[in-house]
């Protein structure tokens, strides 16, 4: 998710969680071959398995793009079908690929051409006035010829024409029998929901018509709720018995970052949310959320505001 799953916030999430899947920022292709690709492929060796989404619509880049993920340590390589921002409808790809399935296909194949990890595609039920009944079908029947190795589904309509991008992903209905019905016709096609699974249980529900689920701003904006998806949904033990236990393991790593010059808040910002609904939260959430921006704020700063939250009841494990 663009501006929230940078490095620091993969590395905070995959100690709350071994198992689950984590995905970068969409990286534009333009990006990744002419930007600082160094800094914008970086990820910590803790991070896997890990995705990186890329944006782009041009066979030939994409597969080049692919290769370097690749070369970076990338598990996974998924292609965004998805967004809905000018930008990127622009730069024709996202969400306004959906008018484009054999594109799409063309994408996939190249990038399967050239790398030997996954290669998945996330896209939208289909955009503007297209009937997601065909939209769907023909995205899902492109990828699938080219051997995709999952499909990524925000069970919603993506409006590319009157809604912004935070409207798109609110506004347009979310229908989930829509994607349970694409997991009945392609049995054989591994199909991962998204698209408002607000807890664990709600996608243990969903695990029961689709091979995967994937969380976006309920992982993000409460991420206490990771330390259960072990537990809860792959029967492994859970990384840390409590959030405050998760906080305490992630001093190192702030620490360490501090030293090579990065600012607190670029790191505690992914944090804010970690006890929300326990008590002494908002008094964590204040506190760390003006002391990090402070210039030179150190790890006192953090450790400060775990005060706040450690001699109150800490939060089980659990969904
Ligand atoms: C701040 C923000 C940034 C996002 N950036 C991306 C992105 O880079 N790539 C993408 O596929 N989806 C992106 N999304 C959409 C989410 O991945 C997800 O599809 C959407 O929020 C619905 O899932 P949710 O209800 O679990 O959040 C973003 C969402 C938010 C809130």
């Amino acid at each position: 998710m663009m501006e929230w799953t940078d490095r620091h916030c993969r590395y905070f999430h995959r100690l709350l969680t071994r198992e689950a899947r984590i995905y970068t920022e969409m990286i534009t292709t333009a990006a990744v071959l002419r930007g600082d690709r160094a800094r914008l492929l970086a990820s910590h060796p803790a991070e896997h398995p890990v995705a990186l989404q890329l944006g782009g619509s041009q066979p030939r880049e994409l597969a080049e793009c692919a290769a370097i993920a690749v070369d970076f340590g990338y598990d996974e390589v998924n292609l965004n079908v998805g967004c809905p921002s000018d930008r990127v409808q622009e730069g024709r790809f996202g969400a306004c690929l959906m008018a484009e399935p054999l594109l799409v296909g063309d994408c996939v194949a190249a990038m399967k051409a050239k790398v030997d990890v996954p290669v998945t595609v996330k896209c939208r039920l289909g955009i503007d006035d297209q009937d997601p009944e065909q939209s769907l079908d023909a995205l899902t029947r492109a990828v699938k010829q080219a051997r995709v190795d999952a499909l990524i589904v925000h069970a919603r309509k993506a409006w590319l024409d009157g809604l912004s991008p935070r409207e798109n992903r609110d506004i347009p209905p979310l229908d989930y029998h829509r994607v349970y019905r694409l997991k009945a016709s392609h049995p054989d096609l591994v199909i991962v929901l998204n698209g408002g699974i607000a807890n664990l249980d709600v996608a243990a529900a969903h695990l029961t018509h689709v091979d995967g689920v994937m969380m976006g701003r309920a992982a993000y904006q409460e991420p206490w709720r990771l330390l259960a998806v072990d537990p809860v949904l792959f029967g492994t033990m859970a990384r840390f018995e409590s959030p405050l236990a998760a906080a305490h393991a992630l001093t190192p790593y702030v620490e360490s970052e501090l030293a090579r010059g990065t600012r607190l808040n670029a790191i505690t910002r992914h944090i804010l949310g970690l006890f929300r609904g326990a008590p002494g939260a908002r008094a964590f959430r204040r506190y760390l959320a003006s002391a990090a921006v402070k210039p030179g704020a150190g790890i006192a700063a953090l450790r400060d505001a775990l005060a706040f939250v450690a001699h109150s009841e800490t939060r089980s494990a659990a969904a």
